[in-house]
């Protein structure tokens, strides 16, 4: 052990030393080539990739890529500026436009990544005397979120939930209940959730939020990162599996400007957040979409895109593209679904339990973050990548393996995986 270090680098040996005996220490995996069903990890050569949000198969999809080499001909490197001082490029306007079509939303806004696009939201949407009630089990962005608003404007209220729990004890009926008792809750209240419960693959019952939502005037915001290009006929995400989408939606056929009217109508949530580094194209970046108002008072006093760059033009070029492809092919949809469905077979059929659900997220519960991590080894050694996720990103005792699946396999290739898990 070295001696002269400086007390705080004392201090994170020792919290890494103690990952490392518990098992828990995270290793990071090289990937020496594109991300695809079958990945090349060095020390391992090709495996089949069971672990990455690449659900429709477009991260290396060749026009997605070429999108990308496109943008950077065009528009160069990098925009060398926040947003608002001379870093919004046509891109950003096009992919915006697209989002927000695609969401059936007024307007949308993009961020480097839809933690910060939370980050944003918040902070910058709420005020003293408002509510924020949130599910238990939202990504670590919206607890973070929240956090940050609460402590930048004091007077902010806060309430958890348990996990789509909406009436009883603990509920989000008890917590709007108990604020229409609560004197210090004078403004907006806003119900804030994951669409797709990342580590569960469970999904909100957003039917009947929204009708709580009515009945105690408050806000629905849903952060769909694992539900778009996933959930609903089309891929736009949970609120389309449930038909929240009044009449009839063609994205290929709406425009901005025929959505500016009746788009709220349609849409039956208020905003969305999510990202476009999972199924809508996997490079980076993340969006809120929502009215116009929500949108514009982002750009103007959101401290994430006041004081932060823009996300890359050959990024953006990308995304855009892989909604493109999203809208133009919906059939994508339908192969993910079916994959998941034939996976879930078969692994059931191995003898493991699985937790039921619509979504491309297919969690194996093993308890223990070590063996969690032990079986990951393993499956890798047999040429299966698939991550086995612990505390601190799950509950103590809730460790598991998760598999995700993808557009682009192939039935081989769920074979495949079904047989290395058997072998553990
Ligand atoms: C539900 C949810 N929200 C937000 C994020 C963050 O997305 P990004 O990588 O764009 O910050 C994730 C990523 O894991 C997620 O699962």
């Amino acid at each position: 052990m070295p001696t002269n270090l400086l007390p705080a680098e004392a201090r994170a040996d020792s919290i890494l030393a103690s990952l490392e005996q518990s098992g828990q220490y995270k290793h990071l995996r090289m990937i020496e080539g594109p991300m695809g069903p079958v990945v090349k990890i060095r020390g391992y050569g090709d495996c089949l990739c069971f672990c990455s949000n690449n659900y429709l198969g477009l991260a290396n999809h060749p026009e997605v890529v070429e999108a990308g080499i496109r943008g950077l001909r065009e528009f160069g490197a990098g925009t060398a500026s926040v947003r608002f001082i001379c870093g919004t490029f046509a891109p950003h306007e096009a992919l915006e436009a697209r989002i927000a079509s695609y969401m059936g939303t007024e307007s949308a806004y993009t961020f480097v990544s839809a933690w910060t696009a939370a980050e944003a939201l918040f902070p910058t949407l709420c005020e003293p005397g408002d509510l924020i009630i949130s599910d238990e089990l939202n990504h670590a962005c919206i607890i973070d979120a929240i956090r940050l608003a609460t402590t930048i404007k004091k007077g902010i209220n806060k309430a958890v939930y348990r996990n789509n729990l909406l009436e009883g004890p603990n509920s989000l009926r008890a917590a709007l209940e108990a604020a229409r008792a609560n004197p210090d809750v004078t403004g907006q209240i806003w119900v804030v959730t994951d669409g797709v419960f990342s580590m569960e693959g469970s999904i909100a019952d957003l039917p009947a939020m929204r009708r709580l939502c009515d009945e105690f005037n408050a806000l629905l915001v849903v952060d769909d990162s694992h539900g778009h290009g996933v959930m609903g006929e089309t891929g736009r995400g949970t609120h389309e599996h449930f038909g929240m989408i009044d009449g009839a939606f063609d994205p290929l056929k709406s425009t901005l400007s025929n959505l500016m009217s009746d788009s709220l109508r349609r849409n039956r949530v208020d905003l969305f957040t999510g990202t476009l580094g999972k199924a809508l194209g996997g490079g980076a970046g993340g969006f809120v979409a929502a009215s116009r108002r929500f949108i514009d008072l982002l750009i103007q006093r959101g401290r994430p895109t006041l004081f932060s760059n823009a996300l890359p033009v050959t990024v953006a070029c990308s995304a855009a593209k892989a909604i493109e492809i999203l809208s133009a092919r919906p059939e994508l949809v339908k192969t993910l679904r079916s994959n998941v469905q034939y996976a879930r077979q078969k692994i059931k059929a191995a003898g493991f339990s699985v937790l039921e659900s619509p979504t491309a997220i297919m969690p194996i519960i093993v308890h223990d973050t070590a063996k969690a991590i032990a079986m990951s080894k393993r499956l890798l050694e047999l040429g299966v990548f698939v991550i086995g996720f612990g505390y601190p990103v799950v509950p103590e005792g809730h460790a598991r393996l998760r598999i995700q699946m993808s557009a682009a396999h192939t039935t081989q290739h769920i074979d495949t995986l079904v047989d290395a898990l058997k072998k553990l």
